[in-house]
């Protein structure tokens, strides 16, 4: 092996400075060890709706009621997110697979398509709401922080609901899983 190319089974060695070099595959690989629930975040109305897959969610704060979500400057449902300023987190069931691949853009499909083959509803906002899913969060953008290729989306939860007796969709080294336990 080229000892100058990091693969991605290889340990995640740091360099003499003590970071890894930009676009580490060592960073890439430990970071597939973070097993993330997922969702979907959802946002415009009619033809103009899109939206996209992420495990970037977690919690902000209880008071007042804040979650994050990073978001990559290049998805192409960016402009719509801070045009709009509010916009939905759907978290994934099991079930929902389908559209994670939709939403996350596999086979192309983009804007409204992403739609399909789902239940859909409003709570708050008016931001669409996946009806089935494990949890909804309707949310206002409070901030809009860039920070490298991303944007670190601060969302104020006007609105919530959850479905009971389901489970979560996660997502680990490069695939989707179930709760094992
Ligand atoms: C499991 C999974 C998790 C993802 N998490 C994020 C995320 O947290 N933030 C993000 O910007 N993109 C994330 N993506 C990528 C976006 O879903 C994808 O880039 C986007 O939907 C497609 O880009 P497009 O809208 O420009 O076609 C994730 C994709 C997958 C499959």
């Amino acid at each position: 092996m080229n000892a100058h190319v990091p693969s991605a089974s290889a340990p995640a060695t740091p360099s003499s400075h003590g970071a890894l070099p930009p676009g580490s595959l060592a960073f890439r690989a430990a970071m597939r060890k973070l097993a993330g629930s997922v969702s979907v975040l959802t946002v415009g109305q009619g033809e103009a709706r899109t939206g996209l897959t992420a495990t970037s969610v977690s919690s902000l704060s209880v008071e007042p009621p804040t979650l994050v979500i990073c978001v990559n400057r290049a998805a192409s449902s960016f402009a719509t997110l801070l045009s709009e300023r509010v916009f939905a987190i759907n978290v994934l069931r099991t079930a929902h697979q389908g559209v994670a691949d939709r939403f996350a853009g596999v086979g192309g499909i983009k804007g409204a398509a992403r739609y399909a083959d789902a239940d859909w509803t409003r709570l708050a906002t008016g931001a669409p709401v996946l009806a089935d899913a494990l949890a909804a969060f309707d949310c206002e953008l409070e901030d809009a922080i860039e920070r490298h290729s991303h944007v670190i989306v601060i969302g104020r939860v006007v609105a919530s609901r959850i479905t009971e007796n389901a489970e979560p969709l996660l997502y680990w080294a490069g695939g989707y899983r179930g709760l094992a336990l």
